[in-house]
């Protein structure tokens, strides 16, 4: 990748803007574009997938332009429906290159799965006992995927749990932590948690009842931060109809919004769904499992007791705008979809990510990138105004418009300020 700054690729058509791409990219081996003209799996395929299959259903595929993160320069594929989404993290990659891009981190691809043990008589005698034999029981779980240990993952370590009240009364819950290196996870937890369940039952005398993987990977956690130079955030300066904001303007409306989030939960839930929107995208873009990671960014947001902001806003010393995103995400590049979908596989390589956790550093930078467009357009001129052209468009087109005639009904429409199916069919009419 030799730069992820494409001038004009909002107006080109689909075609000029894949072989932009490819200019961009200049790989030895650059991905098979393709897969994204046809969206990439056929029927068949699909009904190897899932059961019951009857056909496909598509999303759009668009490219982030302008991220920078480590210092390395990529283009982010987002699959998702909603309009103002990926131009959104484009222009906030755009202004946080001016303060270095993205500086993105993650701990250890640590997974938990998790065993509950039931029927047990005395709780703490039976903690003991599994800590006893912690190292046994961590050598037979390591033992379990050769592969997995070849490329360095493995079992790692082993906590126990005692719930005293629960509606059954009390059990016991034993953590086994697991490094899945660059898989998503699910599956080596899982078979792992099975297959240590009759050794806990051994040694604790209860009976293993749920053994399965947590969704709170809140040992796999990627974070990320920008500063944003404050004189990059001033706007409206002989744009139509925007009054000229300052950069300290700016910045201040977002850290309010950001206070907002960060004490009501009504509000810290748009704003994660803010955040999610660009995370969702890329994970989706790369065959992940998005609800995994939805389950995990929530219960990882109420961690302190209560629900509240992923992100934090402020200021550094020189008055700087200074983001901060830190959240679970177990996502993988190798197995599951990612490995069987030509899409997430051509995803996988335009970003040029070789581990698992790089890829994680991108979507973590996305989803600061995603939450700060939205708290700049919500500090300022509000949100209806972005949406508005792009909205006016899928009105347009549920209205019956094609082609050419979608710009010009979504165009009258804005200017008239009336958004609506219904004046969408009288303009189509009178075209
Ligand atoms: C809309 O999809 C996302 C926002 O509501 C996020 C936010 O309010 O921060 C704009």
């Amino acid at each position: 990748m030799t730069t992820s700054r494409i001038s004009g690729f909002y107006n080109m058509t689909i075609e000029e803007r894949r072989a932009k791409i490819a200019d961009a990219l200049a790989a030895p081996t650059p991905p098979d574009l393709g897969a994204w003209t046809s969206g990439g799996i056929s029927a068949d395929a699909a009904d190897h997938m899932i059961e019951n299959v009857v056909g496909l259903h598509s999303l759009p595929l668009g490219i982030a332009l302008n991220f920078q993160v480590n210092g390395r320069d990529v283009l982010v594929p987002m699959t998702l429906e909603e309009p103002s989404v990926v131009a959104g993290a484009s222009f906030m990659a755009k202004l946080a290159r001016a303060g270095g891009g993205y500086q993105a981190t993650t701990t250890d691809p640590l997974m938990i799965g998790q065993m509950q043990v039931i029927n047990v008589t005395n709780l703490n005698e039976a903690k003991l006992k599994i800590y006893e034999k912690k190292a046994e029981l961590l050598e037979e779980a390591d033992s379990i995927d050769p592969i997995l240990k070849k490329f360095g993952g493995g079992a790692r370590d082993l906590e126990v749990r005692t719930f005293d009240n629960s509606p059954i009364g009390g059990f016991l819950v034993v953590h086994l932590i697991y490094d899945v290196h660059d898989a998503m996870g699910a599956n080596a937890v899982n078979t792992a948690c099975e297959r240590l369940a009759p050794k806990i039952e051994a040694i604790t005398g209860g009976k293993v009842h749920l053994r399965i993987l947590s969704n709170l990977a809140d040992r796999r956690i990627a974070r990320a931060r920008c500063t944003i130079p404050v004189k990059e955030l001033a706007f409206g300066k002989g744009e139509s109809g925007t009054r000229p904001y300052s950069g300290e303007e700016v910045r201040d409306g977002i850290i309010a919004a950001y206070a907002f989030a960060a004490v009501d939960p009504y509000r810290a839930a748009t704003h994660n769904k803010g955040i999610m929107n660009g995370v969702d995208s890329v994970v989706i873009a790369t065959g992940n499992d998005w609800r995994a990671i939805e389950a995990g960014a929530h219960a990882y947001a109420v961690k302190n007791g209560h629900y509240t902001s992923l992100s934090t806003w402020g200021k550094d010393s020189e008055g700087n705008l200074v983001g901060t995103l830190e959240m679970p995400m177990a996502v993988g590049i190798v197995g599951g979809a990612t490995k069987v979908h030509p899409a997430a596989q051509a995803a996988v390589k335009l970003m040029g990510v070789k581990t698992a956790n790089e890829l994680a550093e991108i979507i973590v930078s996305v989803g600061l990138a995603q939450n700060m467009a939205a708290l700049r357009a919500l500090a300022t001129e509000g949100i209806q105004r972005g949406h508005m052209s792009l909205h006016a468009r899928q009105v347009a087109i549920a209205a019956g418009a094609e082609g050419e005639m979608i710009e010009k009904v979504a165009a009258q429409m804005v200017a008239e300020k009336v958004v609506r199916i219904d004046r969408a069919e009288e303009i189509l009419k009178s075209l």
